[in-house]
């Protein structure tokens, strides 16, 4: 899919204020300094139009931007970010958690994780509860370029024995190197083949 234009349009702390939901919308979560942000950034090819950092906290809203002047992909913040206020996890969590179940023109949530690590109770917490509230999504490895393939492939396997446990059906699995501009083509057509069966 050609991505002729990708333009920010808001930033929310309240869900209910999100742009009217007339417009498909993807958005990315997972946890903090995962990548959410450079992964947007790599699929509309803009260094910065998501704001990044290797700071773990970077992203504290609900960010809209607009593709192609037809749908939105969604920046939200990270999950389990420690030394933030304990008032603050509750905020956040409740931001993101009202924005995914409210959501009605949401196609699908990508969750991001960090291949270098064993699944983390955190991120499992979280796909479980995308699959207690039947919300669609599919996982999306970031940071390839710091494993090697074989690594990867173990940490993959990991993940889907992992998950094998609770699911019958494994969601759809994407490895990605925001900086080896990896995993993008892969990740646009899946976009673009819910975009067109919706
Ligand atoms: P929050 O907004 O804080 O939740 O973080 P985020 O998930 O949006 O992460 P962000 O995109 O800001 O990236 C965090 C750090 O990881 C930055 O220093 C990025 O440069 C780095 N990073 C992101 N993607 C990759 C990647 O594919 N490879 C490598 N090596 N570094 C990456
Ligand atoms: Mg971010």
């Amino acid at each position: 899919m050609i991505i002729h234009s990708a333009e920010f349009i808001v930033s929310n702390t309240d869900p209910s204020r999100c742009p009217e939901p007339v417009k498909r919308e993807f958005a990315f979560i997972g946890r903090s300094n995962v990548g959410k942000s450079s992964l947007i950034n790599l699929l509309v090819n803009r260094k910065s139009l998501a704001k990044t950092s290797s700071t773990p906290g970077k992203t504290q809203t609900i960010n809209h931007f607009l593709i192609n002047e037809d749908w939105y992909l969604v920046d939200l913040p990270g999950y389990g970010y420690a030394s933030i206020t304990r008032s603050k996890h509750r905020s956040w969590g409740s931001m993101i958690e009202t924005y995914l179940k409210k959501r009605t023109n949401l196609l699908t949530t990508f969750v991001l994780l960090d291949p270098r690590l064993e699944p983390q109770k955190i991120d499992l917490e979280f796909i479980q509860w995308m699959g207690d509230q039947r919300l669609s999504f599919s996982l999306v490895f970031t940071k390839a370029d710091k494993l090697s393939k074989n690594q990867l492939m173990a940490s993959r396997k990991k993940w889907e024995k992992t998950l094998e446990d609770t699911w019958s059906e494994l969601p759809p699995i994407f490895i990605t190197s925001a900086e080896e501009h990896k995993g993008k083509e892969e990740l646009l057509a899946y976009i673009k083949s819910l975009l067109t069966s919706d």
